[in-house]
């Protein structure tokens, strides 16, 4: 698989972006050069109360994603397989911080293989310095007033002070 040409997959990288953090940027970075064209699918509902409704979660991560042209940012509703199936897609991608994401994922995999067999689940092994990284954990420091500069894309720096009503820098 590469960047060019004739060995070019689609792969579709699901989750709730609330927000995108360098986390997932590291996820993203590896897979559109593995695939040659990746889809960054935005969940409309992932069964969460979301922060940040899904206009502002793709504004956040098309910004994020703006120099990479391999990206296209999107959202969905419904199954996963669904969307990716109507997109082309050869492969899910999601990212693995540690032994604590695995048996979820490993269900989620699983089950989506039973629902969509001719669709991959592919995992990327999340960088060392991301491997506490959360979006959770990003929005609990922002609102506490924690600096979150090195762990987010600029954008969602300024739009986290923003929906706490933290002064910009
Ligand atoms: O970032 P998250 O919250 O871990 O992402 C979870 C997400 C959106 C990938 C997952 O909830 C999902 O795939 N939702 C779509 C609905 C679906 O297909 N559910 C069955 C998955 S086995």
């Amino acid at each position: 698989m590469s960047d060019e040409g004739q060995g070019m997959h689609i792969a579709v990288y699901p989750g709730s972006f609330d927000p995108i953090t360098n986390g997932h940027l590291d996820v993203i970075e590896r897979a559109r050069h593995l695939f040659g064209r990746l889809i960054v699918a935005v969940a409309v509902d992932a069964g969460k109360q979301h922060l940040f409704d899904v206009a502002e979660r793709v504004a956040m991560a098309q910004e994020a994603c703006r120099d990479m042209p391999q990206v296209q940012v999107d959202s969905f509703e419904g199954l996963v397989v669904e969307y990716a199936r109507s997109r082309g897609a050869v492969a899910i991608v999601k990212g693995l911080r540690a032994v604590s994401d695995f048996e979820r994922e490993m269900q989620m995999a699983m089950m989506n293989r039973c629902l969509a067999p001719e669709l991959h689940t592919v995992f990327l092994v999340a960088h060392t310095e991301y491997t506490f990284l959360s979006s959770s954990l990003v929005k609990e420091v922002a609102r506490l007033g924690g600096d979150i500069e090195d762990l987010v894309p600029a954008v969602v720096c300024r739009c986290l002070r923003e929906k706490y009503g933290i002064p910009q820098l």
